[in-house]
């Protein structure tokens, strides 16, 4: 197990470039199991999460190859079409090979997710959508038992907007006969860059980028290449760093775009931006950030995974914010950790009021989840003196090495084995 030791209250400067987005890597992975061949995927990040999806994939017969940043599939032989227990209670994105297993294969039985460390994270939508696409459902000792004999299409509404059940439901699609019309459907990047992957694979989907998709189906797919984007996430986490221990610094990042409602925020405490091309700079040198409500909501409206970090940086501004997750409604496990470093925070149902302090001490904090984990990072940097942050092993699921990127940037910051847990 490891922890990180950080000594807060360095400035940083310098560049960084961003890594690829695991979301959207985490959605096109799958996908490939609609084809037959190899696929070639680059910019994928070394993260956790995503040999977790490799594993997953050979486990169902997929051949693979990761070697900088470059994901070879091979979709040939598919010999599986089970997602067992272990490997989705590691991830819930392993839900994502329900779609086109069920598309293709006719069949898949994927073990049901669980709660999360946050609370229950439901696959209903999912499942909705697989039946409307004709799919048999049946819920057996945890495990989804979905079969068919061959999907058509259907006219699906989403109550709610939901990444991973359009990303489902777009897969399940695009092989089943007729056309389909999901509406409420997600527009985050991630979905954008699967159904343009799709096209690439020879499917028939319209009004990509919109709340409403128009599929007509193909009766089979062809191999495809694509680039994944940049982690819009990543970009926001590394931004508030600079923003939090107020500093200058460049991000290189080809995509700055998807991030526009964080940009914003950013610059109305105070923080001066810039964009040249493909890099973005962030001056937030001697200012007093103001503190800035924010209300998380689907793209393109700030993200609930920038809501822990955008809570570290209120911390240390001078009034009162509120910060209001209308995504996921009790994500706030991160709040008593910083708490213990000295924050005044209090949790109101769906939202954290946060009354800003002069300084954070550093202490011992634990992490909960990855944006939470990325929250108590950020506050340690600026914390005064040492803050160890335990359990890191949720961070490793999302950011591809971290402290690397901070410590290029002049923070001081080391990763450390411990028996602590
Ligand atoms: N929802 C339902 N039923 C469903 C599916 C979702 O009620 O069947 C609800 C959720 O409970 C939530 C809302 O719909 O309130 C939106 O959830 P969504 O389905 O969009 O989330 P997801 O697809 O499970 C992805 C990201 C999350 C990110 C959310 C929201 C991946 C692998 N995960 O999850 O990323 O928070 O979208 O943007 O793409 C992270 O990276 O830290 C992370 C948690």
């Amino acid at each position: 197990m490891d922890k990180f030791v950080i000594t807060g209250g360095k400035k940083l400067s310098g560049i960084v470039e961003i890594s690829g987005a695991k979301n959207a890597a985490l959605a096109i992975m799958p996908a490939c199991l609609l084809n037959d061949g190899i696929n070639e995927l680059t910019n994928i990040p070394e993260v956790n999460d995503i040999f977790t999806m490799i594993k997953l994939l050979n486990h169902l017969g997929i051949e693979s190859n990761f070697e900088k940043h470059k994901l070879i599939i091979d979709s040939s032989n598919i010999t599986h079409q089970d997602a067992p227990y272990e490997h989705v209670k590691k991830m819930r994105a392993s839900v994502y090979v329900l779609g086109p297993l069920l598309a293709k294969y006719g069949k898949a039985t994927v073990s049901l997710p669980g709660g999360c460390a946050w609370g229950p994270r439901p696959i209903n939508l999912h499942l909705e959508a697989m039946k409307k696409l004709g799919a048999n459902i049946e819920l057996e000792d945890g495990y989804i038992i979905a079969t068919t004999d061959g999907l058509r299409g259907a006219k699906i509404h989403f109550d709610i907007s939901s990444v991973g059940a359009t990303g489902n439901a777009v897969m399940a699609a695009v092989l089943a006969k007729g056309s389909t019309l999901i509406s409420n459907a997600a527009i985050e990047p991630e979905i954008t860059l699967l159904c343009e992957f799709l096209k690439r694979m020879g499917a028939n989907i319209g009004g990509i980028g919109t709340q409403k998709l128009e599929i007509e189906g193909v009766s089979s797919l062809a191999p495809a290449n694509t680039r994944i984007i940049s982690d819009r996430i990543e970009a926001g986490t590394i931004l508030t760093a600079a923003a939090i221990t107020k500093s200058k610094i460049d991000i290189v990042d080809s995509e700055i775009e998807h991030l526009e409602s964080v940009l914003w925020k950013l610059e109305e405490t105070g923080a001066k931006l810039f964009k040249n091309n493909d890099i973005m700079t962030i001056d937030a040198r001697d200012i007093d950030h103001k503190s800035v409500d924010v209300s998380t909501s689907i793209y393109p409206g700030f993200p609930t995974d920038m809501q822990a970090q955008w809570t570290a940086l209120m911390c240390l501004t001078e009034g009162t914010s509120t910060i209001t997750d209308n995504i996921y409604i009790d994500r706030f496990k991160h709040v008593p950790e910083l708490n213990r470093l000295g924050a005044d925070i209090e949790i109101i149902r769906n939202s954290t009021v946060v009354r800003g302090v002069k300084k954070l001490k550093g202490a011992k904090v634990m992490s909960t989840d990855l944006r939470a984990s990325a929250s108590l990072v950020l506050a340690g940097l600026a914390a005064e003196g040492t803050t160890e942050v335990l359990r890191i092993y949720h961070l490793d699921r999302g950011y591809q090495k971290i402290e690397e990127k901070l410590r290029l940037l002049g923070a001081e910051i080391e990763r450390v084995s411990t028996t602590e847990f």
